[in-house]
């Protein structure tokens, strides 16, 4: 069936793009800080194993509203890990860091959800899509907000 929101072809694949970056992103901090939540050690085990846990679940939740609004633009949303980390900036490590690295790169990972979310808002702003407009903003609010938690605990 076709598809009538009010967005022509290319505007609708420039968002679902930007969207495609920002899942990539997401998803690979979400990954990281599962991970971490996991192997986490030292004296502030039960509060970063805790702060970790808050964090990936929030990261899960995200990955389906994103998902979810690329396959509402009529793009099929990405149906492996593979395709899905092959756009992230964000790099598995190597070994298991120590808790103020995990720290440290978790903020970073932040840092970049919100610069991929921003430039999803420039793009979906400039091809008139208010909804993936809104979704990009919100997501940068979190990264940013959780990204200064993060430096802050460190
Ligand atoms: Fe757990």
């Amino acid at each position: 069936m076709s598809i009538d929101i009010g967005l022509e072809d290319k505007q609708r694949d420039a968002s679902a793009k930007a969207l495609n970056v920002l899942l990539a992103e997401t998803y690979a901090l979400y990954m990281k800080t599962h991970g971490y939540h996991w192997n986490v050690t030292g004296p502030r085990f039960n509060s970063l194993h805790n702060m970790f846990e808050t964090q990936y679940r929030e990261l899960w939740e995200a990955l389906d509203v994103i998902a979810e609004r690329i396959r509402a633009l009529g793009h099929f949303a990405p149906g492996s890990s593979e395709e899905m980390l092959a756009e992230a900036t964000i790099k598995p490590d190597n070994g298991i860091p120590d808790a103020e690295d995990m720290i440290s790169n978790l903020a970073r990972g932040h840092e970049a959800v919100s610069r991929a979310a921003k430039a999803g808002t420039k793009i979906a702003a400039e091809n008139g899509d208010t909804v993936t407009e809104d979704l990009m903003t919100q997501r940068a609010d979190v990264a940013e907000k959780t990204a200064w938690m993060l430096r802050a605990s460190n």
